[in-house]
């Protein structure tokens, strides 16, 4: 699905910079992991498997279970235990089979993994070739489409949005300097942790890009300001602007990618502020 994207006037002021926001938590299940889906469901079909799996900090979880849930397919989630009350009861309404994992993001991947290819179920997770990066290369064209941004801000963990937005803009010659948010020890923002990377063979394609790490109190400063704007964001994909304020640029086309939805989800949003 496309997605708009919309000049900001009130942060173009603020901050001295054109500001430009790609609305990727509109999508059905609320983040861009619907684009890297459609691409595996897409895939999934054509070989005529039937049993599709991932290893997931939320989104890409909430998207497979309900995209194998339209398609009659049995879905497997590898999540860890740390996960949101509020993602896991979203993610169960579509009946998926769930491990939980003792250890962190990447002992779910590997056990994922090792699981997936004895029982010959698809692999989605992430590292597996280019399927996820299609589904968000589209992005990028989207972007190029509409402007010239010569800086782009994403949030990353492993890589895959941050790549595949890449190689979008890239196929269509444009080539802005990527900034990727991350928050390596925050709580609110765990799907950015940005420590596993298991993408991250692809990053040394890109010309140039810069990781920039951010604390909950400075990405929480972000959620509200971009909450109080409309744009009810996941505090993973408001550290896009935290990252923007960060670099100290003016005069500059800026183009944030907002992904997933919070209004998903309350329960966690006591740290809202006045
Ligand atoms: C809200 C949000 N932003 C960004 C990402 C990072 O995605 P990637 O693993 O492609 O770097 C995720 C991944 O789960 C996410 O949920």
């Amino acid at each position: 699905m496309k997605t708009p994207i919309i000049k900001s006037n009130i942060l173009t002021r603020k901050y001295n910079n054109e500001i430009y926001l790609k609305l990727e938590y509109i999508h059905p299940t609320g983040s861009h992991k619907d684009r890297e889906t459609n691409q595996i469901i897409k895939d999934v079909i054509s070989k005529k498997i039937n049993k599709v799996g991932c290893a997931s900090t939320g989104n890409a979880a909430i998207s497979l279970a309900y995209h194998s849930f339209i398609y009659n397919l049995e879905c497997n989630l590898w999540l860890t235990e740390n996960i949101g009350k509020e993602k896991l009861a979203l993610i169960k309404k579509f009946r998926p089979k769930i491990d939980f994992t003792n250890g962190d993001y990447s002992d779910a991947i590997k056990i994922s993994n090792d699981y997936m290819k004895k029982n010959k179920i698809y692999n989605a997770n992430p590292g597996q070739g280019d399927i996820r990066n299609n589904g968000d290369k589209e992005i990028g064209i989207e972007i190029a489409n509409s402007i010239n941004p010569n800086y782009i801000i994403a949030p990353v963990n492993n890589g895959t949005l941050f790549f595949g937005v890449w190689k979008g803009l890239n196929e269509k010659g444009l080539n802005p300097k990527m900034i990727g948010a991350t928050s390596k020890k925050g709580k609110v923002a765990s799907s950015i942790e940005g420590l596993h990377l298991h993408d991250k063979i692809k990053l040394d394609k890109i010309e140039d890009y810069e990781l920039i790490d951010l604390n909950d109190k400075e990405i929480i400063h972000s959620f509200t300001e971009l909450m109080k704007l409309g744009f009810f964001v996941e505090p993973a994909s408001a550290s896009t602007l935290e990252a923007l304020k960060k670099l100290g640029i003016k005069n500059k086309s800026v183009c944030l990618i907002l992904t997933a939805s919070e209004i998903r989800f309350c329960d966690k949003m006591d740290f809202l502020q006045n």
